[in-house]
C-alpha cells in the first residue's frame, strides 16, 4: 500500500515538473506555472499546402506531403503549423474561396489524411492551426448558391445584396481590392452582391445572426477534430457601412488595375469587427485554442485594439507592419520599442504568401545569406511569438513570373505588368538538388526557382554556415533559454545607427543580442563591468563576431548572442 502511495506521489510530482508543451495537447498542460500559454512558447510555421510537398506526384502539394515532413519540422524547432486553406474550393484564389468549410479539398487529400496529419503532429508535440476565411465564401458554396437563387431564398440575407443606383449603376463607388468594381450584378434577381476580393468571393453578411452561428459552429467542428486554433483571414473587412457611403478617392491617379485609388473608409475596420472577434474567442476558449489575426494595421494603437479591451479578442494579432520596414538598426529599434511597449504579447512575422519574401526584401543582393541570418536572430530572439514562412529557413527568394502568360495568381493576370501577383513567393519548397527540388516528380504547379541548386534543405543541412543551420541553432537556443522565452526586453545603445542591440532578462539570466545591420565591421563597447557583469559568453555568433572584455566586434552583418555573467 505504502509503495502504491509513493508511486502515485512520484507520478504527481513528475507531472508537475514536466516542461511546457511536452507530451499531450490537453488543456491541462496548456499553461505553465507562471501563466504562460502554450502559444507564447511556441514557434509557428506557415505552410502553403500547394507548395510544400507533393506525395502523389500530381504537381500540387498535399496533406500526406506535409505529414511526411513532420520530422523535418520537429528537427527545425517548429511547435505549431498553420496551414493556409485546404478546404474544398474552386481555387480561384488558391483556397481562399471556400466552397465547404467542413471538408478537405480532394486535391489535398481526405479528412482521414487530415486526422493522420493531426495525430502525427501530436506525436511530435506539434499543433495544427487552420486558416479560417471568415469574410467571404466561394460563390460555389451552397450558402451562396441558395442566396443567389431568389430574393426570397432562405439564405438571401447571408450575403450582402443591394439595389443599384439605376440601370448599370452599382450601389456605390467601392472597388475590389483585387481590381474592378466591388459589386457584381445578378441579372436574375436584379440586385448587386458585394465582394471586397474577387467576384467569386462574395462577402458574408456578419450582421445576420445566422451567419455568426454557422461560422462559430464551423470553428467548433474543427476544434473537435483536434485543431489547436485558427489564423483568421481578412478580419478587417467583415463589416461594411450600412449606409453604403462612397469611399473617398485619393487624387486622380489609378492603381495597378486601372481603378481609382480609394481610401477604404467605409468598408474596412468597422468597430463591429470586435464583437465578432469576441464571439470567436469565446468559442476558442472552450477548447483552449488560439486565434491569430491577419491584422494589417497602420500603427501600434490600431494593432492594440485587436487584443480586445479586456484581452478577450485575438491572442495573437500579427505585427505585419514589421514586413514594411527598411533593413536598418534605428528603424527596427523604434518599431520594436512601440510593439514591445504596447502591453500585448507581440507576434512577429517577416514574410508570408502575400508579400515578397524576406530574403530579397531585406537582402542587398550581395549579402543576402548574412542578412537572412540577422533577420532570423532578430525576430526569433525578441519577446513574443514568431511565425515563420516555409522556405524562409533556407533562404528561398521571391521568383516572380517573367511573362504574363505564366502568371497563375489572378491579381497578377489583371494587374500585369505593374502587379505581377503573388506567384513569386509561393514557389515549391526546395528540399534537395534533384529535379523539381524534390518537391514532386511531376511538373510543379509553379516553376522551381533556379536558386534551388544552392538553397535547399539537403545541401544546407551539410553546410555548418548555411541559413538553415543558423535557423536551427537560433531556434534551439530560443527553446532552451528562459531569458529568450519569457525575459523582458531592454534596448541598448539607442543612438547606434548600425548595431541593433538589446538584453533579454529573466530572473538573473541575461542574454545580450547584438546585430550589425550595416555592411561595415563594427565595434561596440557595452561597458559590461560598469553594469555589474564580468563577461559575455558566446551562445551563438557568426564567424568573425566575438566579445573581448567589454568590447564586441561584429563583422559586416554579424550576429552575436551571448550570456552575460556576473
Ligand atoms: C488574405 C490572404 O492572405 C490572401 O492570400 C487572400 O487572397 C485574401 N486574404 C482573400 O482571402
Amino acid at each position: 500500500m505504502r509503495n502504491k502511495i509513493l508511486i502515485v506521489m512520484l507520478l504527481f510530482f513528475a507531472l508537475l515538473m514536466s516542461p511546457v508543451g511536452a507530451g499531450a495537447q490537453s488543456k491541462a498542460d496548456a499553461v505553465d506555472g507562471e501563466g504562460h500559454q502554450w502559444w507564447q512558447h511556441a514557434v509557428f510555421y506557415e505552410i502553403y499546402p500547394r507548395s510544400f510537398a507533393d506525395s502523389n506526384n500530381d504537381g500540387v502539394g498535399d496533406l500526406k506531403g506535409i505529414t511526411s515532413k513532420l520530422d523535418y519540422l520537429k528537427d527545425l524547432g517548429v511547435d505549431a503549423i498553420w496551414i493556409t486553406p485546404c478546404f474544398p474550393s474552386p481555387q480561384v484564389d488558391f483556397g481562399y474561396d471556400v466552397s465547404d468549410y467542413e471538408n478537405i479539398d480532394p486535391m489535398y487529400g481526405t479528412l482521414a489524411d487530415f486526422d493522420n496529419l493531426v495525430s502525427g503532429a501530436e506525436n511530435r508535440d506539434i499543433r495544427v492551426i487552420l486558416d479560417f476565411v471568415v469574410n467571404h465564401s466561394s460563390d460555389q458554396h451552397k450558402w451562396f448558391m441558395d442566396s443567389k437563387s431568389s430574393r426570397t431564398s432562405e439564405k438571401r440575407d447571408w450575403y450582402v445584396w443591394r439595389d443599384g443606383k439605376g440601370p448599370g449603376k452599382p450601389p456605390n463607388n467601392w472597388v475590389s481590392t483585387f481590381g474592378g468594381p466591388a459589386w457584381t450584378f445578378d441579372p436574375s434577381t436584379h440586385q448587386y452582391d458585394y465582394h471586397f476580393f474577387y467576384a467569386q468571393q462574395p462577402d458574408l453578411n456578419w450582421r445576420n445572426p445566422a451567419v455568426k452561428d454557422a461560422m462559430f459552429n464551423v470553428s467548433r467542428w474543427w476544434y473537435k477534430r483536434g485543431v489547436a486554433g485558427f489564423r483568421l483571414d481578412a478580419v478587417d473587412t467583415l463589416f461594411e457601412d450600412p449606409g453604403l457611403h462612397d469611399n473617398p478617392i485619393a487624387g486622380s491617379g489609378k492603381n495597378a488595375y486601372g481603378d481609382p485609388i480609394e481610401e477604404n473608409k467605409y468598408n474596412t475596420k468597422l468597430p463591429e469587427v470586435h464583437g465578432v472577434l469576441r464571439g470567436l474567442r469565446k468559442v476558442a476558449d472552450e477548447s483552449g485554442a488560439v486565434l491569430i489575426g491577419e491584422t494589417w494595421t497602420k500603427d501600434v494603437a490600431e494593432l492594440k485594439q485587436y487584443y480586445g479591451e479586456h484581452s478577450n479578442e485575438l491572442q495573437m494579432p500579427m505585427d505585419l507592419m514589421l514586413t514594411k520596414l527598411k533593413f536598418s538598426a534605428p528603424v527596427f529599434r523604434d518599431h520594436i520599442a512601440g510593439i514591445d511597449g504596447a502591453g500585448g504579447w507581440p507576434v512577429y512575422v517577416i514574410s508570408n504568401h502575400d508579400i515578397v519574401r524576406s530574403y530579397d526584401r531585406y537582402g542587398d543582393g550581395q549579402h543576402n545569406d548574412q542578412i537572412a541570418k540577422v533577420m532570423a536572430a532578430l525576430y526569433l530572439t525578441l519577446r513574443g511569438t514568431p511565425i515563420m514562412y516555409y522556405g524562409e529557413e533556407i533562404g528561398m527568394k521571391t521568383t516572380p513570373p517573367t511573362r504574363k502568360e505564366d502568371v497563375k495568381d489572378p491579381i497578377g493576370q489583371r494587374g500585369w505588368p505593374k502587379e505581377k501577383g503573388r506567384d513569386g513567393e509561393r514557389t515549391p519548397m526546395q528540399w534537395d538538388g534533384s529535379e523539381n527540388a524534390g518537391f514532386s516528380k511531376a511538373t510543379p504547379w509553379l516553376p522551381v526557382p533556379p536558386a534551388y541548386k544552392t538553397h535547399n534543405v539537403a545541401a544546407e543541412a551539410q553546410q555548418p554556415d548555411s541559413v538553415l543551420e543558423f535557423y536551427k541553432k537560433v531556434l534551439k537556443l530560443r527553446h532552451t533559454s528562459r531569458a529568450l522565452l519569457d525575459g523582458s526586453y531592454t534596448p541598448l545603445h539607442e543612438s547606434d545607427q548600425n548595431v541593433f542591440s538589446y538584453l533579454r532578462s529573466y530572473k538573473g539570466e541575461v542574454v545580450l543580442v547584438a546585430l550589425n545591420m550595416s555592411a561595415s565591421p563594427q565595434k561596440v563597447n557595452f561597458e559590461l563591468g560598469k553594469n555589474g557583469f564580468s563577461s559575455a559568453i558566446s551562445l551563438l555568433a557568426t564567424p568573425k563576431s566575438a566579445a573581448q572584455g567589454d568590447t564586441l566586434t561584429l563583422e559586416p552583418y554579424g550576429v552575436f548572442i551571448g550570456q552575460l555573467s556576473h
